[in-house]
């Protein structure tokens, strides 16, 4: 498959918990929208705010337990994506590692956010982690899933300072902010066709002077 398509994009939200990022990508890709709507939203939890989130904007939400089974949750999400005709699959909050096979089945068609600035502090906590180490700026990373944890090409990052009395609380939610916008941009990146796996096309920051970090990046074609 190659970006651009030549009709809107169909997307699949995969989400874990409460699904803030879920929000920001629905609202930025309504139906519609010429780009990409949001088609599917698929949750290892039946308790997930991000499925009664997607209820509530009408887009077809599925509980598909994870437990120890992967196999199992890989083969019916599989079969949900090609269902709904999906194109690219955003990782929002979702919180299980998938096979190096699913990934590998997907290569270029799916994303995940991160709250660093990868390579990082990839994995669980990573607001935690930023501030034991204590650095001066953190950020959140939108990057192309491959079979390692946090490992893949990344396409945006933005970044944050870490302030002398952040909590773990504070700086999640200063990060947070910034997935929300990094993620839409990152997705229409890759929808674009501007993106290729393995650059950083736009680093940007949100300093007061609101100039990018990256302003040199250049844009590329992909093939996926
Ligand atoms: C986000 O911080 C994301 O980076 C991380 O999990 C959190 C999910 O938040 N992977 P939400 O469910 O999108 O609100």
């Amino acid at each position: 498959m190659t970006f651009p398509l030549e009709r809107p994009a169909r997307l699949a939200v995969f989400a874990s918990g409460r699904g803030s990022n879920l929000r920001a990508l629905a609202a930025a890709f309504p139906p519609g929208d010429p780009l990409a709507s949001v088609v599917l939203v698929v949750s290892n939890r039946r308790a997930a705010g991000a499925l009664s989130l997607a209820e509530a904007h009408g887009i077809p939400a599925h509980a598909v337990p994870f437990g120890g089974d992967r196999e199992r949750f890989e083969r019916e999400a599989d079969a949900l994506l090609r269902t709904f005709g999906v194109d690219l699959v955003c990782l929002a909050g979702f919180m299980r590692v998938l096979s190096p096979a699913f990934t590998a089945r997907y290569a270029g068609r799916i994303l995940n956010v991160h709250p660093s600035l990868l390579p990082l502090f990839p994995g669980l906590h990573a607001q935690r982690q930023a501030l034991s180490a204590g650095v001066r700026e953190s950020g959140c990373t939108v990057h192309f899933v491959d079979a390692g944890v946090d490992t893949g090409a990344a396409i945006v990052q933005r970044r944050v300072p870490v302030l002398s009395n952040d909590t773990e609380q504070t700086l999640t939610a200063r990060i947070l902010a910034e997935e929300h916008r990094s993620y839409p941009e990152a997705v229409r990146l890759v929808l674009s066709g501007q993106v290729l796996s393995g650059q950083v096309l736009s680093s940007t920051t949100n300093q007061p002077d609101g100039r990018p970090s990256n302003p040199n990046a250049k844009a590329g074609g992909v093939t996926l």
